[in-house]
């Protein structure tokens, strides 16, 4: 299987593509994108589209993970998969790549939010040994409640 690798400027048209087909609303953009990659905070794991066939978008998937000076909590800021590429364990390696990333800095935790409605993603971060333990009210542009889940990484 192909290994994950990083995510540079090249892959802006795949990230932009990706977030388009992934997600209903509240997407990063380009801008944000870009402005990310230059940013030593934000660290992004990519899957190549070779792991799955996923077509020639260069990526198949990404996560993104950002960091802040003086704190050792980590945020997992986005994680998408094709749809196409779904349901054959890209999620969960990038997962376990963001937890692992996130444990080299030197992060004890890593949190994250979800819409309320997302059973996907929900699912996987409970396989992975996450745990919602907050709502945030109206987190999301068309008003649904995030959950807040974190995990331990000491
Ligand atoms: C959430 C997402 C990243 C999962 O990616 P994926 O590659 O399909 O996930 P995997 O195949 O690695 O699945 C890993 C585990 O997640 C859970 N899971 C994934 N898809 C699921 C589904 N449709 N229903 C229930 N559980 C699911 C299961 O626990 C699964 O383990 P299992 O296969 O042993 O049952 C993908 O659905 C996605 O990109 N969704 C749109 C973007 C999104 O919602 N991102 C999260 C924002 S917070």
């Amino acid at each position: 299987m192909t290994d994950l690798r990083p995510v540079t400027q090249d892959d802006i048209d795949a990230l932009v593509r990706l977030e388009a087909i992934c997600f209903p609303g509240d997407r990063l953009t380009r801008a944000r994108f870009l402005d990310l990659l230059r940013r030593p905070s934000a660290a992004f794991i990519g899957a190549p589209a070779a792991v799955t066939g996923a077509g020639a978008t260069g990526l198949a998937g990404y996560a993104l993970i950002l960091f802040r000076r003086g704190s050792r909590v980590a945020r997992l800021y986005s994680i998408a998969v094709d749809p196409e590429a779904r349901g054959r364990g890209l999620g969960r390696r990038l997962m376990e790549a963001a937890v692992d990333l996130a444990r080299q800095r030197g992060a004890d935790l890593l949190r994250l939010e979800v819409r309320v409605d997302n059973p996907s993603a929900i699912a996987l971060y409970r396989a992975l040994g996450f745990h919602d333990f907050a709502t945030r009210r109206d987190y999301y542009d068309d008003g649904t409640d995030a959950l807040r889940f974190e995990k331990a990484l000491v």
